[in-house]
């Protein structure tokens, strides 16, 4: 499937980008149909990952406050086949990241897909990329956030219901964008169930795929059965931009007490919020608001699909998205 080029992987056109900037945009896709998605081409693609461009995480119990506790582990010496059945049975998630880097054949779909929505040239002009695979339990969540490059999902097995609010307040405050560009940290959002009134809702199913307008928030929940969905996550000027202003937006409003007003992407104010955000990020200071990461605190557990194995490093961190 990956070598045709006559039959389109999308029903994506020029006027898609247009229309996801204005409201999620449902289409459809065929790459649920690849085998690299199905289970045994899945299997063999999670026995190849490397370490550094993997994450899994284990949704546990209530923490304290009625949290969930998130913990990050890893797949010891589980066979592909095993950390499916693995997740099938338990509450966990598995991000394989930069898929295109660890299979360098999968860059071309994303390259597709792209050039499908006429999106690689002007006027929309994404770049950088990235293709990640989600797998997760039946029933999983992933909570209220907002991302900051724009962002895309195609479901390949299982179905899940996606919300998706407006870009807006009160879903999405400019102080919440700020702080999700300065923590790197996409769950800081205030969500409210009473949000769900205005939320686009769709039931995902193989073969159907969605962009939605930048930093739209959104929540997923799974439906009961195994879930493996694509990540797609692109940039364009605007959006580089826009970043650099929440940034510097972000260093204003928390360090000099000033609420900045503008979000103007071009003109003198602008280029002193590049000069100041840059400098941030040169002296070292924002690293240091982002030292979230979670410690490895379990492995799979061979025996018992699903089951952990606690490492014992006893510092789980409370529940974040991906
Ligand atoms: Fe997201």
């Amino acid at each position: 499937m990956a070598n045709s080029t006559s039959v389109p992987l999308t029903s994506l056109s020029a006027d898609s980008p247009r229309q996801w900037q204005l409201r999620p945009h449902l289409f459809q896709h065929r790459l649920h149909l690849d085998p690299r998605f199905a289970r045994d081409g899945l299997s063999a693609l999670i026995e190849r990952y490397p370490r550094e461009h993997y994450a899994i995480v284990h949704m546990g119990e209530q923490g304290a406050g009625g949290r969930r506790v998130w913990r990050e582990g890893d797949i010891g010496a589980l066979s592909g086949q095993q950390v499916l059945d693995a997740i099938e049975h338990g509450r966990l998630w598995l991000n394989l990241r930069n898929a295109p880097e660890v299979v360098p054949q999968l860059r071309e779909l994303v390259t597709g897909i792209f050039t499908e929505a006429h999106a690689l040239a002007p006027p929309v002009s994404s770049y950088d990329h990235l293709m990640g695979i989600l797998v997760s339990s039946p029933g999983a969540q992933v909570y209220y956030h907002a991302d900051l490059p724009g962002q895309g999902l195609l479901q390949l097995q299982g179905r899940k219901r996606i919300y998706i609010y407006p870009p807006r307040a009160p879903f999405l405050t400019e102080e919440g964008l700020e702080n999700i560009a300065l923590k790197q940290l996409e769950v800081g959002l205030r969500y409210d169930p009473a949000f769900d009134a205005e939320a686009e809702v769709f039931e995902l199913e193989p073969g159907q795929g969605l962009f939605w307008p930048l930093n739209a928030p959104h929540r997923i929940e799974n439906h009961d059965c195994l879930n493996v969905s694509m990540t797609l996550e692109y940039w364009t000027q605007d959006i580089r931009r826009k970043h650099i202003v929440n940034l510097a937006n972000g260093i204003l409003r928390h360090n000099f007490g000033h609420a900045p007003r503008s979000r103007a992407i071009t003109g003198g104010a602008f280029h002193a919020k590049t000069a100041l955000q840059a400098l941030w990020r040169r002296s070292g200071r924002l690293d240091v608001l982002r030292k979230h990461a979670r410690p490895i605190d379990f492995r799979l557990d061979p025996d018992t699909p699903g089951g952990i194995i606690d490492l014992g490093s006893a510092l789980a961190n409370e529940g974040h998205a991906a």
